[in-house]
């Protein structure tokens, strides 16, 4: 009975039309929640010969650079949360400044920022640091080779794969820079991409130093002289991609391991749920006004608190401890009122006590319980739109994410101050929140999303509607989403977006409160799974790992 209860609760918690097939093969075997099926194919083929989450992470990382270019990369970053029998650990392979950047590079001469040229021009790359972090990756937990690692990509790249009709329109779409040369066809059409191949290929031989040294470093170097970019040989030799101990707190006795600094996705995540640990939300209704405003409410000042404290901690001190401890969750929640709005104008950033936040996302656990969380970007979709001649990479725009000018909001509407300032080897400030729950001591959920600053407002959304709501993970990540953040988007005074019009009275009382309440585009695309244990009278007697793909997208989960 109770194994029929797993199975069923499985099935419930399963999106897509192969969900039985996928429960069925997936008992007790490794499996992969990915956004784009080639790329899920390749990392499940690596677990069924015999590789781990990290190896299955890599060779899916790589696919995705051929396969979902709009996000997936060569020339980006990321973050890699894995979890091992030994504990957490994180890679952090976001890029940086070169070193001839600083801190006025998108300033012109009246101080003004340069509209654009943090996004579309070579300029708005940073080092990029993928090839990098999936080395560190395989150093500390490959058990495969690496070069059979990038055997799926350089199949994917060389023999081409099919269009779907998402990424053809997607493609028709991109007319900035070099990208139309390269973003070509059909839907239907096999898209192959030769000087891809090739780079992935030297990748496979050389390692790291098949990207930062010799061919790839040299066509990088005169794309950025052809286009007018900085980035220079040596910025390329001395990029490292770093192991960070990740962050971690608890939400209603679950455990929660996140993405440390240079990324807010972990701390603002905490904080998120450390202030809304101290009220009942099924008490107030799932996406009743007042459920909203709470949310808002700890929103604003969660994003007060990101633009104040966070930047590189390799570079500025960030209070992590401090941002995350209960106590100043406590002291920062206390005076919203449920009847009451705060005015962006008054939300600064909290006092703290003293010491004693097109993106993409994939989860994948193997059978020996081993699991990746990985968030990986170019920033922008299809970075900016400059792909790397003769090397066939797009490069990021990750530079945007740096504060052109102290105070002045990038393309996403968030504000960064001194601790994210531009400055030469420093690590921009990012949203990407890629997370471990785990329930009882055990490792339960396994989650991330893109979305620039909705990333971990979404992140703490699926987290809540699990444990809170009760609601299956299928549910819990295809319930519609909403995105409040401070200072406000847009011209509103201080607007909530949802994906769905929220009902007319929740409307009315949000309006009544001060809120604009708007309609937007999909927020998230997110890739979980949640680990079932059945448990008997003799210990577990199954652990079935089940997937959750994103309705909003075209994921597909794979399994071993
Ligand atoms: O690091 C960050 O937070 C951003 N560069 C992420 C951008 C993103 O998620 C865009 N995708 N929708």
């Amino acid at each position: 009975m109770r194994m029929l209860a797993v199975f069923a609760l499985a099935l419930a918690s399963c999106a897509g039309s192969d969900v039985r097939q996928d429960i069925l093969r997936s008992l007790e075997k490794g499996l992969v929640a990915a956004p784009e099926p080639n790329a899920s194919e390749a990392g499940a083929a690596i677990l069924r010969a015999g590789g781990n989450a990290v190896d299955a992470a890599i060779a899916l990382q790589f696919a995705l650079a051929v396969t979902f270019p709009n996000a997936g990369n060569l020339g980006g970053g990321g973050f890699m949360l894995v979890h091992t029998k030994d504990g957490e650990t994180s890679f952090d392979y976001r890029e940086t400044a070169p070193a001839a950047a600083h801190r006025d590079l998108f300033l012109d001469a009246k101080g003004d920022v340069i509209p654009g040229m943090s996004l579309d021009t070579a300029k708005a790359a940073g080092v990029p640091g993928t090839v990098a972090g999936m080395a560190l990756a395989h150093k500390r937990f490959g058990s495969l080779p690496w070069e059979r690692l990038l055997e799926p990509a350089i199949r994917l790249a060389e023999e081409g794969w099919t269009l779907d009709a998402w990424s053809a329109r997607s493609f028709a779409s991109q007319r900035r820079n070099n990208s139309a040369d390269y973003l070509t066809g059909k839907a239907g059409e096999r898209f192959v991409q030769k000087e891809l191949a090739a780079t992935l290929r030297r990748i496979a031989e050389k390692g790291r130093d098949g990207f930062y040294a010799g061919e790839t470093a040299r066509l990088i170097v005169e794309e950025m002289k052809r286009s007018g970019g900085i980035i220079a040989l040596r910025d390329l030799a001395r990029y490292e991609a770093k192991e960070r101990k990740p962050v971690e707190g608890s939400y209603r006795g679950h455990r929660v391991v996140s993405m440390a600094p240079p990324s807010s996705g972990g701390i603002a995540l905490l904080q998120l749920l450390n202030m809304l640990e101290r009220h009942d939300p099924p008490l107030l209704g799932f996406h009743s006004a007042e459920h909203l405003h709470l949310v808002a409410e700890i929103e604003k000042r969660v994003f007060a608190d990101r633009s104040e404290y966070l930047g590189d901690p390799d570079l500025y001190p960030v209070p992590v401890a401090r941002l995350t401890s209960k106590e100043y969750a406590a002291e920062r929640a206390k005076p919203i009122s449920p009847a009451k709005k705060t005015a962006p104008g008054d939300v600064t950033h909290g006092a703290l006590p003293r010491e004693k936040e097109e993106t993409t996302h994939f989860s994948v656990v193997d059978r020996w319980g081993n699991a990746v969380s990985n968030t990986t970007t170019l920033n922008g979709s299809y970075g900016c739109g400059i792909f790397v001649r003769g090397a066939g990479f797009l490069l990021n725009n990750e530079m945007d994410d740096f504060s052109a000018k102290p105070g002045v909001p990038n393309m996403f509407g968030v504000i960064g101050r001194e601790a994210n300032a531009i400055a030469p080897g420093k690590r921009m400030l990012s949203s990407m929140c890629p997370t471990f729950v785990f329930k009882e001591g055990k490792l339960w959920l396994v989650l991330g999303t893109p979305g620039g600053p909705t990333i971990f407002t979404t992140v703490f959304q699926v987290i809540v509607n699990r444990v809170d709501f009760g609601k299956t993970l299928a549910e819990a990540v295809a319930a519609p989403r909403f995105h409040h953040q401070w200072p406000p988007l847009g011209k509103d005074a201080d607007p909530i977006s949802f994906e769905k019009p929220p009902a007319d009275a929740v409307k009315a009382a949000l309006e009544k409160l001060g809120y604009a309440v708007h309609v937007r585009g999909r927020i998230g695309d997110v890739h979980a799974i949640e680990i079932v244990r059945a448990v008997g009278f003799h210990g577990e007697r199954a652990v079935v790992p089940v997937g959750a793909c994103d309705p909003r997208g075209m994921g597909r989960t794979a399994s071993e």
